[in-house]
């Protein structure tokens, strides 16, 4: 039969010599897959988290308030990304010798883009720069552009068909070139057809000549200045009209515009013109909680109509004015105890004193309020000396025992 052994012996005979060798090769096989999700390796997400972070960063940083303007040839400095905030532009650097239309774009990025939009058509009851009237329109004069932009604009003014009633803000802090170079800008960007530059001799001789208006203009003012008015340091082929006639004309001097709306002398105050004045301050800076009527909101805000605190001591009035009310208040036979926030910290035109004695020859003669005797600018600016100190609001017992001025 079969020889015992003989299997065996060819099993031995086949059999790898070195068994390892064997397992090498299990060993190079892959793993069998897992139906399971695994985590991605740490230095992968670490990485992705860190691309992402610094894509935020830049983004951020270099956004450029996402304006198609921002990246031109001009700006691609750290300057166009880096604004000082708040500041003038430091005079040094790569910025005065930009070309002054390309500079007044800049200053535009800067200074009036935030409302005015890089499209220069305005919204969110802001007028647009394009197609404006003022800014390249029947209604444009050298004096009148520049006359408006540092010193800002407030009430009512049509532009392109629409009313805006808004309070553009003063712009004299800026330099003259800073000045002269968005009004060159702003007349040629867009669909504007003005042409040539604004110099900045003109806006230095605006900034003269405009030295005393201290409020922002009312459109009428802005108006009266006759539209071929010339500024000294224009041109030389536009400096053709008379020199001396043209400040006289053109500066809205408070005892010739026709509603005298600049500081008047005290004695011969128009006290109408103050008053019609008074309503835009008072629909900016009291209408809120005393209310269009004058008539205040039950149990908040007090009435303004037939007050003692308006119809009497004229002292008192300008102060609580300036420095507001705490505490409970009897007002007409009623408690009013909300308080009044110091209305010129949260209104800064009441920082100016004519709008302050406007807003009070309006309070005081309307909602059946009748005083004849009007409120002045220096008067409030000698109550607002007498109480430069008094950081407080009043109490009603400081209202009650005013004391007399010294
Ligand atoms: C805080 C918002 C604001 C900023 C910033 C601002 N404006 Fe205005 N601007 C206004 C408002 C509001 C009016 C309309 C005022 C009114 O209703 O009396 C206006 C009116 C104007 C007008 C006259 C009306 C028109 O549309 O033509 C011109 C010109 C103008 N601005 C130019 C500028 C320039 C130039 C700058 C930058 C230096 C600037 N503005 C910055 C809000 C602003
Ligand atoms: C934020 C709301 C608010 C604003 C804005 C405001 N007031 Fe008042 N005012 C009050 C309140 C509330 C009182 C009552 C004081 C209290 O509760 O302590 C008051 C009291 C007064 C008083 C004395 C009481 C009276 O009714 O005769 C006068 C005067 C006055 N305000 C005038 C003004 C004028 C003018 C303006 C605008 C320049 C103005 N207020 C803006 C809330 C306001």
């Amino acid at each position: 039969m079969s020889q015992p052994n003989e299997g065996q012996n060819r099993l031995d005979y086949q059999e790898t010599a070195d068994i390892t060798e064997v397992h090498a090769s299990i060993l190079r096989e892959h793993a069998e897959p897992i139906a399971d999700s695994m985590p991605i390796p740490t230095w992968l997400g670490v990485l992705c988290a860190g691309v992402l972070c610094w894509a935020g960063v830049y983004i951020g940083v270099f956004h450029g308030g996402f304006s198609s303007k921002i990246y031109n040839e001009y700006e691609s400095g750290p300057a166009a990304f880096f604004p000082i905030p708040g500041g003038q532009q430091k005079g040094g650097g790569e910025t005065p010798e930009l070309p002054l239309l390309a500079y007044g774009e800049k200053v535009y990025g800067n200074r009036c883009v935030a409302c005015h939009q890089a499209s220069g058509l305005g919204g969110n009851g802001v007028p647009p720069l394009d197609g404006s009237e003022w800014v390249d329109g029947a209604e444009y004069g050298e004096k009148r552009i520049v006359a408006l932009i540092l010193k800002g604009l407030q009430g009512p003014v049509s532009v392109k068909g629409a009313t805006y009633n808004g309070l553009m803000p003063n712009w004299d802090g800026l330099k003259d070139r800073e000045i002269a170079g968005v009004i060159t800008y702003i007349r040629q960007a867009w669909g504007n057809k003005g042409t040539g530059e604004f110099t900045e001799a003109q806006v230095k001789a605006a900034k003269k000549e405009f030295m005393s208006q201290a409020a922002a203009w009312k459109v009428e003012q802005i108006k009266n200045i006759p539209i071929d008015a010339k500024l000294d340091g224009g041109s030389p082929a536009k400096a053709d009209a008379p020199k001396d006639a043209a400040p006289a004309a053109g500066a809205p001097k408070a005892d010739t515009a026709k509603d005298a709306e600049t500081a008047p002398s005290a004695g011969s105050y128009n006290l109408s013109a103050s008053i019609a004045a008074g309503k835009t301050v008072y629909l900016q800076s009291c209408m809120a909680c005393h209310q269009a009527t004058g008539m205040g909101v039950p149990g908040a805000f007090p009435p303004l109509g037939g007050t003692e605190y308006v119809n009497g001591d004229q002292r008192r009035l300008v102060a609580i004015v300036l420095k507001g009310i705490q505490g409970a208040i009897k007002v007409n036979g009623t408690v009013y105890a909300t308080g009044m926030p110091n209305p010129e910290l949260t209104f800064p035109i009441l920082k100016d004193d004519k709008n302050v004695a406007d807003v009070l020859n309006y309070v005081r003669n309307n909602f059946t309020n009748k005083n004849d005797a009007p409120i002045t600018p220096e008067f409030v600016g000698k109550v607002r000396k007498e109480f430069a100190d008094h950081a407080a609001q009043w109490t009603e017992q400081e209202l009650l025992n005013f004391p007399p001025a010294k």
